[in-house]
């Protein structure tokens, strides 16, 4: 049997818009951390994988439903729990050693205690030597261990890592992680449970017992993959591969082609956010996509690795593929379509046509702000009007992002033209030539 630590039931969250309108970031989420394991949480930007943490952490309440800490409903911060953020609000003015203190000390832990603890959890970090130099004086690796040693010497049964790594380089972020893997391995730690986020699915598979996969709007747990290998695994493995593999598939699912999923999802809606994937980077990625060694059909944890795109990059770039039409993505994997491959082939004016329809006809959006111009006399809309509209399913920042996209895409399709001066939205040229 498991002894549930954490215990989520049918939580859910809202948080108010600056109109004042509320909107549904987590909706039902019913999870439980229990002892003895490492769960990663994967999941798109903006999906709620901090605010579950934030909740878990006792840091923000839930509007709905349960939080359970040992059986107890959960009330403010836990002192059994703490968490690490990715960048580390370290006190500039204070040593490492005071920096680390700090936690015991709002405690009310006496000075000779903490001052030998706070020793601890520096020399287990690796940061031994360190004690009484400032924040600026430290790498950006260093300086993330000094955030984990402020975590670690609180002695906490849960550890909640949001991003921990992923401000740092790779090799340093890689190293960091094995490292707080050993002390979990070796007991050297007290922690019982783990719950990391991430963004990186080859760190969710390396570390975790079992990787969450959250969907956005509002979020919840799409789905769920028991890893059950043993740790320290091997990153080249074919276990291990084969595991990415199967959670870019799952990260992947429902966002193909409408029609050829399963999902409800898999249709873009007008106030949805869109991938983040500029011209560039989707025809970069068609082109590379049908040569060698491709030939049309890539694994997507490979096409990472040579275009050494982060995972959220990747992915945005292979949904917006899917999303037009010109790939499709199953298991991992993504495969050009005649469309795509055509597209490759194509002239840019050509090129600039395709991509006009094929937006048209699948990014709601950029379909309704099209519509409003052919509607308006004068064949010119403010950017605003839009951003009000993306308002309503999402917040200032994800609003600003999709209208971006949806301008630069646009723009690439002659479906509209943008002046960066004025913030208008207008007709093309040469078509409002034409209509006069
Ligand atoms: N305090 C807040 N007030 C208003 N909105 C918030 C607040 N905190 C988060 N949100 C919104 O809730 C949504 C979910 O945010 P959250 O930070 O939990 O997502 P995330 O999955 O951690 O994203 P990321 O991967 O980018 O870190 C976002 O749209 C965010 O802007
Ligand atoms: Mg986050």
């Amino acid at each position: 049997m498991t002894t549930p630590i954490i215990e989520l039931k049918s939580v859910g969250k809202s948080f108010r818009s600056a109109d004042g309108s509320a909107r549904s970031v987590l909706e039902g989420v019913d999870f439980t951390l229990s002892e003895g394991e490492i769960v990663a949480l994967l999941g798109q930007s903006g999906s709620g994988k901090s605010s579950m943490l934030r909740i878990m952490a006792g840091l923000i309440d839930a509007d709905q439903g349960q939080v359970l800490y040992r059986g107890l409903p959960l009330h403010g911060a836990a002192r059994g729990i703490s968490m690490v953020f990715q960048s580390f609000a370290l006190f500039p003015w204070l040593t490492v050693q005071k920096n680390v203190e700090l936690g015991l000390e709002a405690q009310g832990v006496a000075p000779e205690i903490r001052e030998r603890r706070a020793e601890q959890a520096i020399d287990l970090i690796g940061l031994s030597g360190f004690e009484g130099a400032l924040p600026r004086e430290l790498s950006g690796g260093m300086r993330q261990r000094v955030g984990i040693a402020r975590a670690l010497v609180m002695e906490p049964e849960v550890l909640l890592m949001d991003e921990a790594f992923s401000a740092l380089d790779v090799l340093t972020g890689e190293r960091l992680r094995e490292e707080i893997l050993g002390l979990w391995e070796s007991g050297q730690i007290p922690t019982k449970a783990m719950l990391v986020v991430s963004h990186n699915i080859e760190e969710a598979v390396m570390m975790a017992d079992r990787v969450l996969i959250f969907r956005s709007d509002p979020g919840r747990v799409r789905a769920e993959l028991p890893i059950a290998l043993p740790r320290p695994r091997q990153v080249e493995s074919t276990e291990v591969r084969t595991l990415i593999d199967e959670v870019y598939g799952l990260m992947t699912a429902g966002t193909s082609r409408p029609g050829r999923t399963t999902e409800k999802e898999a249709k873009l809606q007008l106030g949805d956010r869109l991938p983040e994937a500029d011209i560039a980077r989707i025809e970069g990625i068609l082109e590379l996509l049908v040569d060698e060694p491709y030939h049309g059909r890539a694994d997507l944890p490979k096409l990472g690795e040579e275009t050494e795109l982060t995972d959220k990059e990747l992915l945005d770039v292979s949904i917006a593929l899917a999303l037009l039409g010109f790939a499709h993505l199953a298991y991992g994997d993504i495969s050009i379509t005649p469309l795509g491959e055509h597209y490759v082939g194509a002239s840019n004016q050509e090129r600039q046509t395709i991509f006009g329809c094929q937006l048209l006809e699948h990014v709601p959006l950029i379909a309704y702000i099209r519509h409003g111009l052919e509607q308006d006399r004068s064949g010119d809309l403010p950017e605003d009007l839009f951003l009000k509209l993306l308002r309503f399913t999402l917040d200032a920042d994800d609003a600003e992002r999709a209208l971006r996209v949806a301008i630069e895409w646009g723009r690439y399709g002659n479906l509209f033209e943008y002046n960066f001066h004025t913030g208008m939205i207008q007709m093309p040229k040469d078509e409002a030539a034409v209509a006069e």
